[in-house]
């Protein structure tokens, strides 16, 4: 087998005058559920992670995010909190929680607790307490959206939620309605009332005491609405009658302009930046925002001056295999702002990108330039195994989105399959039957057969990882990207990025006095460059 040096400049032994941690870091996003299960019960935990830390620490990565690990009814798989400072027994208790903290910094790794400001379960105890206050109560009440009926007494307005239907739940011991961007059973916090901040402020430096470095922050252009809950124009009126029985309206039909990403909702994160203590390093702890958003003009704000030091920018995780559409999508914040967009080809909310776009090889050749962008690359599980989207079996769908809207299509559970960690039909879970279907293995095997084949998708991540992690450190800042036909190059520094994205081989051409460092197809060596494959070139001048 191949051997790999492992990554020269730890985060931890980086030069004073580097960038911070995060400016080029590879995050490694773990779907608990699906990672790995240390108990048998076909659930993931926090000791499985434990468990199958060289996996992670082999790849060369820089942090973990764990999706939520909180106690929750489990409406929305744990996006659903009813404690922000628990841990759900499903996963572990504090103790698992500290080694897993402990294990992590041993190797380097920081870790990225998920946290999910913008609702609580309906089960958490500030609910049931606005409940019990009812409408003429002010403190819990405050702490949630009501509104009273519209003069037909329907919902107050035409507000749609994320999942489907309408964004109001009738509450009728009030005779109001609250307010709910996703389940009915994930009612929406009033952060226009500075309690909430301060609950927040209380509840991220928890988790900063017991050892996380970093938050990925739910949702968060979905914090504040227009507080005059004013109507959001439609879209495609058709959508808004024509629903089939059982089903329920999509948001889709409405311009999202009043429910989510009001102008003002970046002074939240610069009033909660201000007021975090540092990490038990001593660190500013980083805040990485989910915001999906179509404009990367908006996503930006976010991480201007003071405020998010990274943001997601939700363009590479569609695009197809096409050099212009890729091009259009890698984007960089103007020269005067501070953070950077958070990169991404999938998520456990997206579609798996080795099926999106055809392949594994061409997944990886993506990768490979989005990677480079200046920014944190989040790599979610599995994508180094080149995992395939799940069949969706209707009998057995778990996702609620896609339960209510009936679009298995489109079902989150695609990409939340168990991680196959070897080839036999329990995939090394003990049961054939976890809380999601196994799906098929991915082209090169599980990750035991993936480990020992040098050839393999998880060992030419490895080796792009660990020579990102030599590279990074010098490159600038800013990076140029341009693409001829099928062609797309990306400059940034000493680095070239070469992708053909057409389906006949193109020229290798090294641009003069570089070196190849790193070509994403295996052996045998080529003269050409590839369909479907990425080469970085190396200038040491
Ligand atoms: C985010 C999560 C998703 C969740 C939603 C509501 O988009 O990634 O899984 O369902 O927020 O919390």
């Amino acid at each position: 087998m191949r051997h790999y040096d492992a990554p020269t400049a730890r985060p931890s032994e980086r030069r004073p005058s580097s960038p911070p941690w995060w400016s080029d870091a590879v995050i490694y996003e773990v779907y608990i559920r699906s990672f790995a299960d240390s108990d048998g019960d076909g659930t993931g935990d926090l000791q499985g992670i434990i468990d199958h830390l060289d996996h992670i620490q082999a790849l060369g990565v820089d942090a973990v995010w764990i999706t939520p690990f909180f106690p929750s009814p489990g409406h929305d798989h744990g996006y659903d909190v009813s404690d922000f400072r628990g841990i759900d027994p499903t996963f572990g208790d504090t103790g698992t929680f500290q080694r897993l903290v402990d294990e992590l910094h041993q190797r380097g790794i920081r870790l990225l607790v998920d946290v999910v400001p913008n609702h609580t379960s309906h089960e958490h105890p500030w609910f049931r307490a606005a409940l019990a206050e009812g409408r003429e109560g002010s403190h819990y009440r405050d702490y949630y959206l009501w509104a009273d009926p519209a003069p037909d007494g329907g919902p107050p307005n035409n507000w749609l939620a994320n999942f489907g239907g309408s964004a109001w739940e009738w509450e009728p011991d009030s005779q109001q309605y609250y307010h709910h961007s996703y389940l009915p059973e994930q009612p929406d916090l009033n952060w226009r009332n500075p309690r909430v901040l301060d609950e927040w402020v209380e509840i991220l430096s928890h988790w900063l005491h017991l050892g996380a470095d970093a938050f990925r922050i739910d949702v968060a252009h979905n914090l504040l609405k227009h507080p005059d809950l004013p109507d959001n124009p439609v879209l495609e009126a058709a959508a808004l009658h024509d629903v089939p029985a059982g089903r329920v309206r999509s948001a889709r039909s409405l311009a999202r302009i009043y429910d989510m990403d009001q102008d003002d909702v970046v002074d939240l994160y610069a009033h909660l930046r201000a007021r975090l203590p540092r990490t038990r390093s001593g660190e500013e702890p980083f805040l990485l925002g989910e915001t999906v958003l179509d404009n990367p003009d908006r996503v930006e704000r976010y991480i201007q001056a003071g405020r998010l030091q990274a943001a997601m920018w939700f363009g590479t995780d569609r695009v197809p295999f096409d050099a212009a559409e890729v091009a259009r999508v890698l984007r960089t914040p103007g020269s005067g702002t501070p953070g950077r967009f958070g990169w991404f080809l999938s998520n456990h909310d997206r579609a798996r990108p080795a099926s999106r776009l055809g392949s594994a090889d061409r997944a990886l050749a993506i990768a490979a330039a989005v990677l480079a962008m200046p920014g944190p690359y989040l790599l979610y599980q599995g994508e180094e195994l080149g995992m395939i989207d799940l069949e969706v079996d209707p009998d057995t769908a778990r996702d609620p989105i896609a339960r209510r809207a009936g679009e298995l299509d489109v079902s989150r559970d695609r990409a939340r399959s168990p991680i196959p960690w070897t080839d036999g039909p329990d995939r090394g879970w003990g049961s054939t039957e976890p809380w999601l279907a196994h799906g098929s293995l991915p082209e090169n095997g599980s990750a035991t057969t993936q480990h020992g084949d040098p050839d393999s998708q998880l060992n030419r991540w490895r080796a792009l990882l660990n020579t990102w992690a030599r590279l990074r450190d010098v490159l600038p800042p800013g990076c140029a990207v341009e693409h001829y036909d099928d062609l797309l190059i990306l400059s940034r520094g000493n680095l070239t990025v070469r992708v053909n994205l057409g389906t006949g081989p193109l020229p290798l051409e090294p641009p003069d006095g570089t070196e190849v460092l790193w070509r994403s197809k295996p052996h045998p060596w080529s003269p050409v460059l590839r369909p479907g494959e990425t080469v970085w070139f190396h200038s040491s001048r």
